[in-house]
Formats: C-alpha cells, structure tokens, sequence
C-alpha cells in the first residue's frame, strides 16, 4: 500500500502520509506516538456519524484520550466565529501544547482546524484525516491552512504543517458523486501540468467506475506531485502557481456564479480548458491540447463549459482580484506540453478579448 513521505524544508523531520483503502478499520498503530495525550477530534455533522467511531477506537487502543467535537458542515463553517468556539473548547479543556488535535474531514475542517493548531499556544500537534478526494489530494498536504472573512475565502491564516496525514480512500464511497467530481478536476490538473504518464492513465481508465480501485495510487501520485512542488516553495513564491492551472477562469466563474452554486473543483475544470486554448493564442500549448483535456473532463461527467448567463462583462471585474493579477498583467498558467506547464503574463486587454471569445 502506498506510504508518502513529505519533506518540507525548514521542518525538523519528514512527515507520513499513509494512504490505504480500509485505513480506518486498522489505524490504532498510527496513533502510538499520542499514547497518554489528549486528541481532540475536530469533525462536521455529515463525517461524525460515518467515521468519527472508528477514529475514537483506534485512539483509544492506543492509549491516547479522544474528545469528540462536531461542528456544523459547509463552507461557512471556516469563519473567526467557529474558531473561537474552538479556542473557548480547548482552554476549557485544559488542552495543552503536547496534546493534538485532529481534522476529521474534507477541506473546511482541514483549514480550519489547521489555524487553530497554528495559533492556539503559538503552535499545537497537528493530525489531518482527510475523507474528501479534494482534501486527499491537495488540501491536506502543503501546509496552509486558513479561515474566511467577510471580505473574502482564505484572507486569514498560516502556513503550517501537519506531523501526520492519514488517508482511507474508502472513505470517497460514502461522498456525494459531485464532490466526487471536483475533486477528480484537480487529479487531472496534478496530470496536466505534472505528470503525463498520470493524464494518460487518467485517459485510459476512461470513467470513474474504472479508476475508483485505483485510487490509493492515484492520490499517492497526487501528493508526491504537491509534495514536491511545496518542497520547491513552501512560501507560495514562485513554483507553487503552477498549482493554479485553470484558476484565472475558475476564480472569476466562483466569483460570478456566487460561492456555493458551482464547486471550486468544477470550476477548474471550465478553466483549465479555457487556459488550455488561451495558451494556444499565445503560442505556448499545443492546439490539440484543448481537445484532449475536453474530452478526458466529459469521460469523467466533469463539466467543461461556462454556465449560462456568465457574460465576459459579469467575468472580467473578478480576474482583477486574482491573486496572480499583477500591474497591468495577468499571469496565467499554461501548458507547453501534457505534464509541463509555466507562466505567463497577458496584458489584461487581451485576456478581455480571450474571454469575450470564449462565451
Ligand atoms: N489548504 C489548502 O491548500 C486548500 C486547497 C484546496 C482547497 N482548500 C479548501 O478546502 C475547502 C473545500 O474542501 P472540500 O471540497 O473537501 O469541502 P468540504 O470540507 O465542505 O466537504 C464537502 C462536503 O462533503 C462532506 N463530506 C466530507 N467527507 C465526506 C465523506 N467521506 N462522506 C460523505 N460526506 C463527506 C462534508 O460534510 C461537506 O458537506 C475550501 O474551503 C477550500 O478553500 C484548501
């Protein structure tokens, strides 16, 4: 079964991924180094009735001492209002800094929990369980973690690493198919500007029937790929944009759409072949790109289109609050090849006008 280990600069040791289809039944082993502390299981309404027992077992059949805390689920939930309850939970509880917590969870409990072990004593022992595929292969490993504000996703939070990652694929059999979906988007974004050999094992399995057995492998591969770009820059400064194929498109699409009516995950999908023909224009992708990314997004039942009613006039205010906006240019990823992709800066004017094309 495939086991990972991440090495982040400036960290101490690597840390263990361990990803295995029925993890959960077996997991005590894992928990040995917290035996006689205090883990407080921080989970949402939906994962705790179908995974919150297993993990409170194998806690205790290692000796260590697990608290049970369910917060509401959904996107909301990643907000300076839960943070504190967390906060008011653990001073109560006498938790200290050798004691750890632990997210039980897809992404929102991830980067939620992430901050409070961030911030709560300047720093406490960190655990992820992720059971969404969009948190097993990205959210959980990287190390940012983060809650909203009001002003927008992600605006407070902090780079820090977990000490263990636990991944039971099986736990994707219990998730609704559409979130299912997003988080196929990102595998085959990992394919696109990594990986070629992972595009076309994506290509070959041709549905997500053929490819679920495949997915200790398949997030293994993922998190190798995040691993070593976030080895290459931990800080966000460079390298780590390439992370962001299909984001220009997908951020702009979130943004318009309203958060919430379109999944982060689908969004990409509609941008990476926006990118995918926006590189074409540019000189930078192969033209039978765009088409080889469409239909591998159909295969899967992932969408490849803007919505409806999303105008290039209701689209273009976003792309200013790109992150990656800077001066008058937009630098967007593009792909040179399947499995290799750089950056490049486009004038404003003329993304308006790829744009305009587009819809
Ligand atoms: N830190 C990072 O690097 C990073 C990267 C990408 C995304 N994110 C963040 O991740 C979040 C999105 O995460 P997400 O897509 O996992 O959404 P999520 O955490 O909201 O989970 C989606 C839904 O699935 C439910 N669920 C989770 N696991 C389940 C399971 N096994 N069976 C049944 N239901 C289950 C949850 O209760 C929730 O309703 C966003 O806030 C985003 O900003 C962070």
């Amino acid at each position: 079964m495939p086991d990972v280990q991440i090495r982040i600069p400036g960290m101490p040791k690597e840390y263990p991924v361990v990803i295995e289809s029925g993890l959960l039944s077996r997991i005590a082993p894992q928990f040995k180094p917290f035996e006689g502390r205090k883990v407080v299981i921080i989970t949402d309404e939906n994962v705790a009735p179908l995974y919150a027992e297993k993990v409170m077992a194998g806690l205790e059949a290692a000796g260590a001492r697990p608290i049970l805390r369910i917060l509401p689920a959904g996107e909301t939930t990643k907000c300076m209002e839960q943070l504190e309850r967390i906060y008011d939970f653990l001073l109560s509880g006498g938790i200290t800094r050798t004691d750890a917590l632990l997210a039980l969870g897809g992404g929102v409990i991830g980067d939620l929990t992430g901050y409070a072990c961030a911030t709560y004593l300047r720093g406490i022992r960190f655990i992820q369980v992720p059971t969404t595929l969009l948190a097993q292969v990205d959210s959980s490993v990287g190390g940012k973690v983060a809650i909203n504000h009001p002003r927008g996703k992600n605006l407070l939070g902090a780079f820090y690493q977990p000490e263990l990652v636990l991944i039971d694929t099986d736990t994707l059999n219990t998730l609704d198919q559409r979130q299912v979906g997003a988080g196929l988007g990102e595998v085959i974004k990992y394919g696109c500007i990594l990986d070629a050999a992972l595009f076309e094992q994506i290509e070959a399995c041709g549905s997500r029937q053929f490819l679920a057995p495949l997915y200790p492998e398949i997030v293994a591969r993922c998190i190798e790929l995040k691993g070593q770009v976030v080895y290459e820059d931990p800080y966000d400064r460079g390298l780590r944009m390439i992370l962001n194929f299909g984001h220009t498109l997908a951020h702009a699409i979130e943004n318009a759409a309203g958060y919430g009516e379109i999944l982060h995950g689908e969004a990409v999908c509609i941008g990476m072949v926006a990118a995918a023909a926006w590189g074409a224009r540019l000189g930078v992708t192969p033209p039978e790109i765009e088409s080889r990314i469409r239909q591998v997004l159909t295969a899967y039942a992932l969408p490849t289109e803007v919505p409806a009613g999303l105008t290039a006039e209701k689209l273009f205010p976003s792309l200013a609050l790109d992150k990656k906006a800077s001066g008058k240019d937009i630098r967007i990823v593009c792909l040179e090849a399947i499995g290799r992709s750089r950056t490049v800066p486009v004038p404003a004017a003329r993304l308006k006008e790829f744009m305009a094309k587009l819809l």
